[in-house]
């Protein structure tokens, strides 16, 4: 059976595993794949470091247009990152007829829908399952095994560095600094760390899930975007103590006038699964009008994880390359011509419940004024933790769970609480999920 020729475009992390996973399990893979699938050039600036990895066999070079515009590879893998030089070089492998394989999701949240129309018009397919939860094959739950359902919502923590920095700082008390230094020399965080941090990465990740999911456009530039970055650590505790696990979740869900899409350290109830995901493990949690609730676990960052999901796109596009372009999966699940125009709905008229921390003095008639503001604005209280003032001090926390309420009223609410003479600096404002249906 002919082989199938792959032009491997960055070794570092994903690109090495993607070669080691590739090399020991090749007979296994062919089984699949019903030919063999052969790494036949690799382009990376370190090529020393590549030619080490794939040995005399294969050609290495550090030029990689090279490798796209070569006539005797069909398969381009793109495992450089970023979207300037990766853009051109997927535009340019899509041009020249090649299938792109890649797991760069911050390349297709900004230029996703260019780049699927390339593909259509040309009939060749973009495949990207390792862009989203690493080896959690979550594009192919929502693509193809949840296609009988009416997504209404899906959450998911996607960014495994931070999940990891939540985790140690909680439970072994290390410093934000140290504990991203460690997530950076496993290979979870992206070459700019601020994108895990910022929750830009869980933001792209968000985007094509969301995508998928509804069968809209894609949108980074709507998504609302907050990282862990501002989190402070009383606010875990205070959260534990509710019942609550902080995490950064990426959402989107339906609504009826439009789409929510969304990225923000969120609490989550502990007794929830996904709110005991460790360490860099990835969880998305969807919810169906028919299944209901599933929930995908697995590595979603690391060399072999990620690779996992590489091969098994190269896997599909090798028995798909031959089918008719029309008879395909669709890149966003839904037939190119039937995507909705549904809006991302405006970060204001999200409705979430949160819980609110301010710093307030501790005098008769201060939690009255509070909860006044709050219901002039119809926000509803579920819970509350008044802590005693430490000795010698006149101000003590106030922590409010409320129960759901539109972003602008509870925005509306901090304004006005923030500017009580009782209430000392700025509110604290984390959102809630229940994540139950
Ligand atoms: P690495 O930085 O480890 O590897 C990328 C390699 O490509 C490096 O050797 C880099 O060289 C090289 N490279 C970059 N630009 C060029 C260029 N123009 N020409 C030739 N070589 C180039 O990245 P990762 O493997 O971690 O990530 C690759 C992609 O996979 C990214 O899009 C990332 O977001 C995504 N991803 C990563 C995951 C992970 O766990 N690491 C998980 C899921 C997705 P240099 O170092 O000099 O820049
Ligand atoms: N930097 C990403 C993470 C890699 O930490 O999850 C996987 O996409």
């Amino acid at each position: 059976m002919k082989p199938i020729n792959v032009g491997l475009l960055g070794i570092g992390t994903v690109g090495g595993g993607t070669h080691a996973v590739l090399t020991r399990n090749q007979e296994e893979i062919t089984r699949r794949a019903g030919r063999p699938i052969h790494i036949v050039a690799v382009a990376d600036r370190h090529v020393e470091r590549a030619r080490e990895l794939v040995g005399a066999d294969v050609k290495v070079t550090d030029d990689a247009f090279s490798l796209v515009d070569d006539p005797n590879i069909d398969i381009i893998v793109e495992l450089i990152g970023g979207y300037t030089t990766a853009l051109d070089l997927v535009l340019r492998a899509i041009d020249n007829g090649k299938h792109v394989v890649t797991a760069n999701k911050a390349l297709l949240a900004v230029h996703g829908n260019e780049i699927f129309a390339a593909a259509q018009k040309k009939g060749v397919m973009v495949a990207f399952e390792a862009a989203v939860a690493g080896g959690i094959p979550i594009i192919k739950a929502l693509r193809e095994g949840l296609s009988a359902n009416r997504i209404q919502w899906l959450a998911g923590i996607i960014n495994g560095t931070t999940n990891f920095i939540l985790s140690e700082m909680r439970d072994k008390g290390l410093s934000f600094t140290s504990v991203l230094h460690e997530a950076q020399r496993l290979g979870y965080a992206e070459a700019d760390p601020t994108f895990d941090i910022e929750g830009i990465d869980a933001a792209h990740k968000a985007t094509l899930m969301a995508s998928i999911a509804f069968g809209i456009p894609v949108q980074f530039d709507k998504a609302h975007v907050e990282g862990i970055n501002k989190l402070d650590a009383i606010d875990i505790g205070y959260a534990e103590q509710l019942g609550y696990r902080i995490k950064l979740l990426g959402i989107a869900k339906r609504q009826a006038n439009g789409v929510e899409l969304r990225v923000h350290p969120t609490l989550v109830p502990s007794k929830r699964l996904i709110a005991n995901v460790e360490g860099a493990m990835n969880a998305v949690l969807v919810w169906g009008d028919a299944v209901g609730a599933t929930l995908y676990y697995g590595k979603g960052a690391g060399a072999e994880p990620t690779a996992s999901a590489v091969i098994a796109d190269l896997v599909d596009v090798t028995r798909l390359a031959t089918a008719d372009p029309k008879n395909r999966v669709p890149h966003l699940a839904f037939q190119p011509d039937q995507l909705s125009d549904l809006p991302v709905l405006p970060m204001s008229e999200v409705e979430t419940a949160a819980y609110l921390r301010m710093r307030a003095l501790d005098k008769p008639g201060v939690l009255a004024d509070v909860t006044r503001i709050l219901a002039d604005l119809n926000i509803s209280i579920d819970a509350m933790i008044q802590k005693e003032p430490a000795e010698g001090e006149d101000q003590a926390d106030v922590v409010l769970l409320t129960h759901v309420a539109r972003e602008k009223d509870i925005n509306a609410a901090i304004h006005k609480i923030e500017a009580l003479e009782s209430i000392h600096g700025k509110v604290t404002r984390i959102r809630m999920e229940a994540l139950n249906g």
